[in-house]
């Protein structure tokens, strides 16, 4: 079953591994901004509570069957550390977040967005991280042991669009959605958008979304269903490997930034290494806002 072209038939969430896309590309993209908003979001004396909606296990080991065998991590954050003195500052606080899972030696093992997200909390700030399969779950609440006593975390096993939807009813103050769906299945976009839409306190509620990019006709869609939730501000950053003319194959990854802080800036320069330094002919960088005004 297709509902749009591009999007993939349903599949059940428990199919999708992240272990075999840990420290690609997108990886590089989706975390180096999620620092960046952090660092944005922790300025101030204001509690933060992250909803991280599709939270994985926390720690990837690039030394294990799945990554080895998808050589992404090597074409990603190996070439990254490779070019370490090359990359633009927005990559700084991930390099440091890689060197610190990786203290010698080349990098074995990578942080995935909760270890990143405990790692910039301060204390009186809230993480909650959902993870939909047991094992994983599993992986993440053994992965995240050692970053406890800073920040009040909570690890469910769950589905992250419900408990977002739900937390946000509650209104619990200043929160950061981050929204890293799969999207095997065809109702990923929807739930998004809706999350989107649902938000209560949308000034306080930001959210950074990661989509794969495909095909523009369904990335298209995905951005008209965001604009129509009418956020004050919308910013759309994409690194482009190469042109999206098979909608089958990721051509490259988009972050989107509902109402988040301005990081224009860092998101122009984190898809421009990565569409440079690991792109081929036919990529690019296009970061665009799409509502709103730079603040
Ligand atoms: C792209 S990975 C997340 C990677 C992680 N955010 C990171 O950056 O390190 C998506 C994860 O979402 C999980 N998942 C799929 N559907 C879900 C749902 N409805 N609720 C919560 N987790 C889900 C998958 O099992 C998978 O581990």
């Amino acid at each position: 079953m297709r509902t749009r072209p591009g999007w993939r038939s349903w599949t059940s969430p428990l199919n999708y591994r992240h272990a075999f896309h840990a420290g690609n590309f997108a990886d590089l993209v989706k975390h180096a901004l999620l620092l960046a908003v952090l660092d944005r979001l922790t300025r101030g004396a204001e509690p933060l509570t992250v909803i991280d909606t599709h939270a994985g296990a926390g720690l990837y080991s690039l030394q294990d069957e799945a990554a080895r065998r998808s050589g992404e991590a090597q074409a990603g954050v190996a070439r990254l550390l490779a070019d370490e003195g090359g990359a633009p500052a927005v990559l700084t606080p991930l390099i440091a977040a890689v060197r610190e899972c990786n203290p010698i030696g080349e990098v074995q093992v990578y942080p995935g967005s909760p270890w990143l997200a405990m790692r910039a909390l301060r204390r009186g700030d809230a993480y909650v991280g959902c993870e939909i399969r047991p094992d994983d779950h599993h992986e993440l609440t053994a992965n995240l042991a050692p970053l406890r006593g800073g920040a009040k975390v909570e690890l469910l096993q769950a589905d992250g669009y419900a408990v977002a939807a739900q937390r946000l009813a509650q209104g619990r103050g200043r929160t950061l959605l981050l929204i890293d769906p799969p999207f095997e299945r065809a109702d990923d976009y929807a739930r998004v958008a809706e999350l989107i839409a649902g938000r209560p306190d949308p000034a306080r509620q930001p959210a950074l979304i990661w989509t794969p990019l495909k095909d523009l006709e369904t990335f298209d869609a995905f951005l008209d269903s965001l604009e129509r939730a009418g956020p004050a501000s919308l910013v759309v950053a994409q690194a482009r490997l190469r042109p999206l003319d098979d909608p089958m194959r990721m051509n490259g990854c988009a972050v989107v930034l509902v109402d988040a802080p301005d990081v224009e800036a860092e998101a122009r320069a984190v898809c421009g290494w990565v569409a440079a330094q690991l792109g081929g002919p036919g990529g690019g960088v296009r970061v665009e806002r799409l509502a709103g005004a730079a603040t």
